[in-house]
């Protein structure tokens, strides 16, 4: 069948289930956290936003959004070649990163049950929608006849340990950073409906509204904890953290340019963008924001997706492991000296706007 030649071949576990992505430094990750020090956390100095926000939770808005309608039940072999790769890419990448979330909230609304139940509920109940999304997302790789073990991620991914305060900034952004791409995408194919080339984007709308509010949950907790936002230190991990949440975007998107092309985006431009979004939006409760309008703020990632380039040709050359890590080696150095750079560029003060209304 010519419509099978086209199709491209993903390796598979068994039978319809794909051999997870390999874990790279841009792939999602998986996260714990010290338990015990995140159940002594006192909220009380944010308790009142932190019980609305549950109050939202409860109401759960997308309790029958999730649900496949007809225009799923057809063929997706049309969908071939490269943007059958690239979908397919984009939609594993979308369900491991919407699991993890899953993962780790479940577990954490688990350990805090008794000590703090306004946050295990809080846990819980963020976990019944990011279970949502990637159950979502991995019934619509079942439309490309693949899927994704969700149990078999869960034992064999190596999780990263970060501190309480850690798992919040980067939860915090992750949250934000997912609700600008979710509704940027979903407000270009609103006006350029030709390029909606599969249902799930309709979706979106209502979707990136639950990645809201988490985002907000974790600005409350944020503010909950003014140690976390008021001292040099707090600027300090604001600054590595938007940085490392931008460019690890940047560079998994530019790599992946036919997926946005596919659905008429412009990688480089839909970014800059998101970028530019959730780095205001960041604003709101962080001390400090990135100067992302600094001329070489782009012209360094753009450097460093050049040299990620030259690393994923070495990555897939036939030569031996050793001769590979020497190629390598310098432009780990290249990328480390971009990064260094970026982060020291000087960060936009926007602590005296907290507090105004606009
Ligand atoms: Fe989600
Ligand atoms: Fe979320």
């Amino acid at each position: 069948m010519v419509d099978s030649l086209k199709k491209p071949t993903f390796e598979e576990i068994r039978p319809g289930v794909k051999v997870p992505a390999k874990e790279t430094i841009l792939t999602p990750r998986f996260y714990t956290t010290d338990f015990e020090e995140m159940e002594k956390m006192d909220i009380s100095a944010n308790e009142e936003e932190i019980r609305a926000i549950l109050e939202e939770f409860r109401v759960d808005y997308n309790r029958h959004h999730f649900v496949r309608d007809e225009e799923f039940e057809q063929s997706w072999d049309h969908i071939d070649g490269e943007t059958r790769k690239v979908f397919v890419e984009f939609l594993e990448r979308s369900c491991t990163a919407e699991f993890s979330g899953f993962l780790l909230y479940k577990e954490l609304s688990r350990r805090l049950k008794e000590k703090s139940p306004v946050l295990a509920e809080c846990f819980l109940l963020m976990s019944r929608d990011e279970a949502r999304h990637a159950g979502f997302l991995n019934k619509a790789l079942s439309d490309f006849n693949l899927s994704l073990d969700l149990g078999f991620l869960t034992k064999s991914r190596k999780y990263t340990f970060f501190k309480p305060k850690f798992i919040f900034y980067a939860t915090y952004l992750s949250e934000k950073i997912g609700y600008w791409r979710y509704i940027k995408i979903y407000r270009h194919l609103e006006a350029h409906p030709e390029d909606r080339i599969y249902p799930i984007f309709r979706f979106f709308e209502n979707w990136c509204q639950d990645e809201n509010r988490h985002g907000d949950f974790f600005d409350a907790i944020l503010k909950s904890q003014p140690s976390l936002l008021n001292d040099w230190k707090a600027r300090l991990w604001c600054r590595f953290f938007l940085l490392s949440v931008f460019a690890t975007m940047y560079l998994n998107d530019l790599q992946r340019a036919d997926f946005y092309a596919a659905i008429g985006l412009n990688a480089r431009d839909y970014d800059i963008e998101v970028i530019e979004k959730t780095n205001e939006t960041a604003g709101r409760v962080f001390p400090i924001i990135l100067n992302v309008n600094h001329p070489s703020f782009y012209q360094r990632l753009d450097e460093c997706v050049k040299t990620n380039e030259k690393l994923s040709a070495i990555a897939n050359s036939n030569a031996p492991g050793f001769v590979k890590f020497f190629q390598k080696l310098p432009h780990y150095i290249s990328n480390g000296w971009q990064f260094l750079n970026l982060y020291l560029l000087k960060p936009i003060n926007v602590e005296p706007s907290h507090g105004v209304v606009r």
